[in-house]
């Protein structure tokens, strides 16, 4: 898909179709026609006037994510149509609300589907949007800053498609190692350093949780480090991701609905790589590590057990009372490594950890946790900037209790049944060393990183959730 800008005026721009967002029913171009369609601008509701190759799309309020909602509306719609090119005025001078970038976002948001899989595919037959700098009453934004802007907003929502592709392909497509060669293609691509650590290679290190987790499967485990390191870094930032190709459960096995789907379990995983794409090709003044713990948790002979007691990277012993509870082990081993490795300002972990979080927070938003309140504030704001959803889940002294085991140092599961999400994160607390504290934060991205039923411009499967969100927080670095 092309998208381009122009100083001329929408009228003058030579395209098949018009596509216009209406924030209200007067004052349009055809309010009659519109009227008589009984069209009421509510939120992605849309209304073609074939006489005038027009589409609107209903906007409820002057907020970027609406747009970006519309946008993906707009090219949803069009492509059931076969035109191939369309044209828009500009609906914020300079992006100064961030409208203009959500709607390149939506667009391309909007076009991504899923076909891998079908035998027949959806060719696209938008290929080129044509965008005015000018508003409606020919008010111009500057055409060089547009592109900017433009090219900024392609590299996050296509970076997003990337996590989202990488979160639907199956599980006997993409095992861990088939996810470190991906990791590798994305280094040679894009000039990153790679490291692959293979189970030799995680003996050496320790890193005997993450291995105990992966024992079954006839898949090897891997730790995959990408490293983005720019002259001159203004900080340096960890970021680690759950890359659970498939979580059967182990021997605590799931039951067989909730097993369907839980390809989701790498989407921590692939949103890294794609911030850690997004990153690179924005050359942001920041030194990033991307480290991810690709694991296949299964049922076997050789699977770890509830009563086994693990030993972590950092010697802490941990009671295994359900192999379920798997991804905190293999996060445990590798927050662990990247402390070890990289001495950071920042270190954050992504992973579809609970679906306590799910129950506590609904299936749209990110559970934040952490020590730094100000951390949390800082990242609610570039979650708000990008249309991300987070809230924030408070840690507390008497919830760490329920880790406590009679036999080990920590028991990998809380001995209550509530605040799974929080007790979750006060595990992972336990192999933060005492000065990276207030550094760290955590994500569980449970709810939002896999699509159930399409919401806004997130279709069926994975919705690269946190990757817009920490791209912009990592871009608002002083
Ligand atoms: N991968 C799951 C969490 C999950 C559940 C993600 C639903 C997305 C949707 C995780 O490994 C898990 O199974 N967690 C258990 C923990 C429990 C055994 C303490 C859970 O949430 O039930
Ligand atoms: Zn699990
Ligand atoms: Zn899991």
């Amino acid at each position: 898909m092309k998208i381009s800008i122009t100083d001329k005026h929408v009228y003058d721009i030579q395209s098949e179709l018009t596509v216009i967002f209406a924030l209200d029913t007067k004052e349009l171009l055809h309010e009659g026609i519109l009227k008589e369609l009984g069209f009421k601008a509510s939120q992605d509701e849309i209304c073609y006037i074939s006489e005038f190759k027009t589409l609107y799309v209903g906007v409820e309020a002057n907020e970027h994510d609406l747009f970006r909602s519309a946008a993906a509306t707009a090219i949803k719609t069009l492509s059931k149509f076969k035109y191939t090119s369309l044209k828009l005025a500009q609906y914020d001078i300079n992006n100064k609300d961030g409208i203009f970038s959500a709607i390149v976002e939506g667009f391309i948001l909007g076009a991504y589907t899923f076909d891998t899989y079908k035998s027949e595919k959806s060719e696209p037959t938008m290929c080129e949007i044509n965008f005015s700098s000018r508003n409606i009453e020919d008010e111009a934004s500057t055409v060089s800053e547009l592109e900017d802007i433009l090219l900024r907003a392609k590299i996050l929502a296509i970076a997003t498609n990337y996590t989202r592709e990488l979160v639907n392909t199956t599980p006997e497509d993409l095992f861990p190692l088939k996810l470190a060669h991906i990791a590798k293609d994305l280094a040679t691509k894009n000039n990153l350093e790679c490291k692959i650590l293979d189970e030799a290679a995680l003996k050496d290190e320790n890193m005997n949780a993450m291995l105990d987790v992966g024992r079954a499967s006839r898949h090897e485990s891997q730790l995959i480090h990408l490293s983005y390191k720019p002259k001159n870094p203004k900080a340096v930032v960890s970021l680690i991701g759950k890359g659970l190709t498939y979580d059967s459960g182990g021997l605590s096995l799931k039951p067989a609905s909730s097993m369907v789907s839980m390809k989701l379990d790498k989407s921590g995983g692939c949103a890294v790589l794609g911030i850690m794409k997004a990153v690179s090709e924005l050359n942001l003044p920041i030194e990033v590590h991307g480290i991810i713990g690709a694991v296949e948790n299964m049922i076997g002979g050789d699977a770890y057990k509830p009563d086994d007691v693990l030993i972590a990277k950092n010697g802490m012993s941990i009671e295994v009372r359900n192999t379920d509870a798997e991804g905190r082990l293999v996060l445990a081993d590798c927050l662990c490594y990247a402390q070890e490795k990289v001495k950071a300002d920042y270190i954050f972990d992504y992973a579809t950890l609970t679906g306590a979080c799910v129950v506590a927070l609904g299936h749209y938003t990110t559970g934040l946790m952490g020590h730094s309140t100000k951390l949390k504030h800082s990242m609610s704001r570039s979650a708000n900037n990008t249309g991300e959803l987070v809230g924030s889940l408070p840690f507390n002294r008497f919830l760490k209790k329920q880790l406590k085991s009679e036999v080990a140092d920590i028991s990998n599961i809380s001995n209550k049944p509530y605040g799974g999400a929080i007790t979750a994160a006060m595990f992972l607390d336990n192999f933060i060393e005492k000065e990276n504290k207030n550094k760290w934060m955590h994500f569980d991205i449970a709810g939002p990183a896999y699509v159930e039923s399409a919401w806004g411009y997130n279709p069926y499967g994975g919705s690269g959730a946190g990757v817009r969100m920490t791209v912009d927080w990592l871009s608002n670095i002083k």
